[in-house]
């Protein structure tokens, strides 16, 4: 028997470098893909895998995340008043105590932010969402994940094939034995270059993991770009857990870079029928 996993934590501290001038005053998180923000979708993709608790692991200038999830008193009131509906709000309504944040205070690494959570994980397995991939699949990424974990169990990595040339921009592992979607993960290196890749499977940003996780990111050692890595934690539950990579049915749009952001602005405006015919007219004019 595998315990549910119904916590998930969004490490949301980063600087996000790669989108500035745009990111300067504004959390990466919070920029729009059409008419909500990168945060929403990945709420929205952990809730519809049967996550309980949100956990944002932020840091300064991150306050408009956990506001975005707040009721909105004022607009609320103000709208009602002027008789508009308040369905645009819907999505961004949580439940009490349904979103709770920590800060990471310093930019030490991803596996650095993970710990930060460690008191409001326990020791229970959890899922991590990071909100620049946005995975667009029906159903979720996650959901296929946790579907999945019911019966592998233990850890479990979203996987994808990468360009032979960018491997030195994801976690990459050593794959062995493939049963359907899943290959069992023997190793695990963060960001290698292609001459030293063990293979092109990739991790994207989308995990189940084991508590016992925490204690290895705790010792704080540092790898690939001096950080405190996550790939290199749960590299060392590699035997002693089971682990897997599982190739999902959903598209991953890099929002942390700009092309792949202006990518899943059309992508998911071209899947809503009340904007398709403008931005199909438009492109057919270019
Ligand atoms: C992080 C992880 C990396 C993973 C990637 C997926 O890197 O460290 O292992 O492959 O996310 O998006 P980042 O993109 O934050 O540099």
């Amino acid at each position: 028997m595998t315990k549910p996993v119904r916590k998930a934590i969004f490490p949301v501290a980063g600087l996000g470098t790669r989108l500035l001038p745009a990111t300067k005053t504004m959390p990466k998180e919070m920029l729009t893909v059409v008419d909500r923000p990168l945060i929403q979708y990945a709420v929205d993709e952990a809730r519809e895998a049967g996550i309980e608790q949100m956990i944002f692991v932020t840091g300064r200038g991150k306050s408009s995340l956990v506001d975005y999830f707040d009721m909105g008193f004022e607009l609320e009131a103000t709208m009602s008043k002027a008789g508009k509906s308040l369905d645009p709000l819907a999505p961004a309504k949580t439940g009490f105590g349904e979103i709770v944040s920590v800060r990471q205070q310093q930019p030490l690494g991803l596996g650095h932010a993970i710990w930060c959570a460690r008191h409001i994980v326990g020791d229970e397995p959890f899922a991590v969402l990071l909100p620049d991939d946005l995975m667009v699949g029906q159903p979720g990424a996650l959901k296929q994940m946790v579907d999945a974990y019911a019966t592998l169990g233990g850890n479990i990595v979203c996987a994808q094939e990468v360009p032979a040339d960018k491997t030195a921009s994801y976690g990459i592992i050593t794959p062995g034995e493939t049963r359907g979607d899943a290959t069992e993960v023997r190793g695990l290196v963060e960001k290698p270059k292609p001459e030293d890749a063990p293979s092109r499977l990739g991790v994207v940003g989308r995990y189940i993991l084991q508590p016992e996780v925490m204690d290895i990111l705790g010792r704080g050692e540092k790898g690939a770009g001096g950080e405190i890595q996550l790939t290199d934690g749960m590299a060392k539950l590699i035997g002693r857990q089971p682990f897997h990579a599982l190739k999902v049915d959903a598209v991953r749009h890099d929002c942390g870079d700009k092309a792949g952001f202006v990518l899943a602005n059309l992508a998911i405006a071209l899947d809503r029928p009340d904007l398709r015919p403008m931005i199909e007219d438009y492109l057919a004019s270019r």
